[in-house]
């Protein structure tokens, strides 16, 4: 073991806490102490491991490569120095959950050799007070050019039999239902766990994907995810469960590699969080500081989008995204229309999207979602075509010039969607005639999807070139000035900050389930502990019928959740997207509940979480960005959930009226979700309010001063 006597005193001359010592190459604190790394090369490997508050997280876990092509770079490394610095800034995000964000961490980046192979390496460690990110870098130093990941050998060493919120190992899908579990029972638990549509690439009985969360019986909160995920495969944690270590496994490409890589280059960072209240776990910025600062001089056109849609009647109910049941011939790449029978089930017409535009603008919605305008839904899905879409050719019955017009005379716009059924070289060489057909008649954001198998065959949806496409499609619409909303696509990993109008993502089990199979009661108070950690989800809360019946009286699908959860979903699952779901029928049934979703804003300017316990339930209270207004979201599991909230958050000098969105006594996220009650009350930053959560349920609140 080495340790440069420079990085020593630098490190001693700047105050901080980088000590040699005889175990470890170097030791850093966080910035106020809590969490401390230490770094080594032992044995030739490089290993870390992680305290927070002098307890044991990660132990001693080594760090390398397999490669493809060429001699591994798991061993024969030596330590050549390390060196410290510190960083303190204080950012402002376009949109999110504050104003302002810090960003404040203490760095060691260490420099290792392979000297046998003439290559170098360096680590660079982030320690923050809630965690640690680490990257690799491969310079452009010794031989290390061009070179072939066969897999990343990543591990975090757990110290114990932790509770964890999980869901499978999977290439293709992240929309599964989450299992609570010790980590010792994944294995047992991993058929359940898989869902329906999950891809055929499980590859380990015990591999998972992130954000895992998980919890230690001493009540530590351990989160461990990537950020900036950037040319580079998206990362699984596979568990050695008699062990409990973690180790990475990245997605394949369809030669079974893992990663190409050109030096100068570095991977994503690997990130583990690590708090002792669940809230602030919720609150923490760990992953969007690990990323850079926005790429983007002006960001003007970015705006956070309050929307309805065509797309429920199509998803719970009997109406179609195509226009007839035949299958239109193709002349010259062309759809033939003009021959075939409509259906008359196709939802995307003239009509009913003025129907909604109408409503949207009565409502005042930002955006009206079209799904199934364009040409190609009759047979997009499971045959692995290549070409399908163009994203330009409407349906004979859609008036694309004329819904936008309309749509604009009433202060609305309508929301792109590109379907792309996975088939992504043929959305790529369609792209940029579709977003110039978008600037043409005013559009300014897009749903993009990537269902079904990927096209190149052989590919992933979470493999490097995916993961490359994904960020190609969001930097090619910013030069139309264009947001993105991508479902299916890789999990987000806080690009956000760096290109913010990546709007929203799905990734995740949504909505949309609740109409296939249902989800758990439980979803969503997990999924801000997972998925949200990496940017916002286009959930598409909102559902105000559970039994759907409205939507299609033939369907017998459920919503596991009350009507004043829907409510609350809009504050608990941050997104500057937010999707009133439901038809307008149903919602002109319950104008009082449907004010708390015309009123919530879409954008904050302070949020903070009250409570929280992950898979049980969390409460938020956030203020509207430059406003007095706040919002507060509680979601709860199938227990339910009671307590005494304080409004110690409100502005002292002010008096406010609160509009209670709550379940009746009777609620029932199963046999009676329908039930609210909606009560007035004057408050002040002194209140506190009695409030209880039916079974599945939640309540919403909104809170705005008098004579302002
Ligand atoms: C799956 C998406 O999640 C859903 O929102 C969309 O309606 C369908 N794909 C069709 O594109
Ligand atoms: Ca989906």
């Amino acid at each position: 073991m080495k340790y440069s006597k420079l990085a020593a005193v630098l490190a001693v001359a700047s105050g901080m806490c980088v000590v040699p010592q005889d175990a470890y190459g170097a030791e850093i604190t966080s910035p106020s102490g809590t969490v401390k790394l230490k770094a080594d090369v032992v044995d030739s490997v490089p290993v870390y491991s992680i305290e927070y508050k002098n307890k044991k997280v990660v132990l001693p876990s080594k760090l390398g490569f397999e490669l493809a092509d060429g001699p591994d770079m798991m061993d024969g490394f030596r330590l050549i120095d390390t060196s410290v610095s510190s960083f303190d800034e204080v950012w402002q995000p376009v949109w999110g959950e504050n104003s302002h964000i810090r960003n404040n961490y203490n760095e060691l980046l260490m420099r290792l050799d392979q000297p046998e192979h003439y290559r170098k390496m360096n680590i660079r460690f982030r320690v923050y007070d809630d965690g640690v990110g680490f990257r690799y870098e491969f310079p452009q130093e010794g031989v290390l050019n061009y070179f072939i990941i066969k897999e990343e050998h990543t591990q975090f060493a757990m110290n114990g039999d932790h509770t964890a919120w999980w869901i499978a190992g999977d290439y293709d899908t992240q929309e599964y239902d989450y299992t609570e579990c010790r980590l010792s029972e994944i294995r047992g638990k991993m058929s359940e766990a898989i869902c329906s549509n999950a891809s055929q690439t499980l590859f380990s009985p015990t591999g998972v994907q992130t954000a895992l969360q998980m919890k230690t019986d001493d009540g530590l909160y351990i989160n461990i995810h990537e950020a900036a995920l950037v040319d580079y495969s998206c990362m699984h944690l596979n568990l050695d469960d008699k062990n409990m270590v973690f180790e990475s496994w990245l997605t394949p490409d369809a030669q079974g590699n893992k990663g190409h890589m050109q030096s100068p280059s570095h991977t994503p960072w690997r990130s583990v969080m690590i708090c002792d209240n669940a809230c602030d776990v919720l609150a923490s910025n760990l992953i969007l500081n690990l990323n850079e600062p926005c790429a983007y001089d002006d960001t003007s056109w970015i705006k956070p989008v309050k929307y309805v849609g065509v797309w429920w009647e199509m998803i719970a109910g009997p109406k179609e995204w195509s226009y007839t049941s035949d299958l239109p011939s193709v002349k010259l790449g062309k759809h033939d229309y003009a021959s075939v029978k409509p259906h008359g089930k196709h939802s995307a017409n003239t009509a009913n999207v003025k129907k909604y535009i109408d409503f949207a603008a009565e409502h005042g919605f930002d955006q009206v979602l079209v799904e199934g305008w364009n040409v190609g839904w009759e047979d997009w899905f499971g045959h692995s075509k290549d070409y399908v879409f163009d994203f330009q050719t409407p349906y004979p019955d859609f008036d694309l010039e004329g819904l936008n017009a309309y749509a604009q005379s009433k202060g609305v716009r309508l929301m792109m969607h590109h379907e792309t059924s996975a088939s992504v070289r043929n959305y790529e060489r369609h792209m940029d005639k579709a977003y110039k057909l978008m600037n043409k008649y005013g559009y300014n954001s897009v749903k993009s999807g990537y269902v079904g198998n990927m096209i190149p065959r052989g590919e992933h949806h979470y493999g490097q070139w995916l993961v490359n496409h994904y960020l190609y499609a969001v930097t090619e619409a910013a030069k139309h000035k264009i947001m993105v909303n991508a479902h299916e696509a890789v999990r987000p990993t806080g690009l956000c900050r760096t290109y913010p109008n990546l709007i929203g993502n799905e990734s995740a089990r949504g909505t949309e389930y609740e109409a296939f199979a249902g989800n758990k009661p439980f979803h969503t108070t997990v999924l801000p502990f997972t998925r949200l950690q990496g940017g916002p989800m286009d959930y598409t809360p909102g559902i105000f019928d559970m039994d759907m019946k409205e939507v299609n009286p033939d369907g017998n699908g459920h919503v596991n959740s009350t009507i004043a959860r829907q409510l609350a979903l809009y504050v608990t699952m941050y997104s500057p997207l937010q999707m009133a779901a439901d038809v307008p029928e149903v919602y002109n049934r319950h104008l009082d509940a449907f004010q708390f979703i015309k009123d919530v804003a879409v954008d904050w300017d302070e949020s903070r979480y009250l409570e929280a316990e992950p898979g049980r339930y969390i409460v938020a209270a956030r203020k509207a960005k430059g406003g007095d207004d706040w919002y507060v979201g509680c979601t709860a599991n199938e227990n339910g959930h009671q307590s005494t909230i304080s409004l110690d958050f409100l502005d002292k000098d002010k008096k406010y009226e609160a509009v209670i969105y709550a379940d009746a006594p009777d609620a029932h996220y199963a046999s009676n979700p329908h039930a609210y009650k909606i009560e007035k009350k004057k408050v002040t930053s002194k209140s506190r309010l009695k409030m209880k959560a039916a079974p599945g349920g939640g309540y919403a609140i909104s809170i705005k001063p008098i004579d302002k």
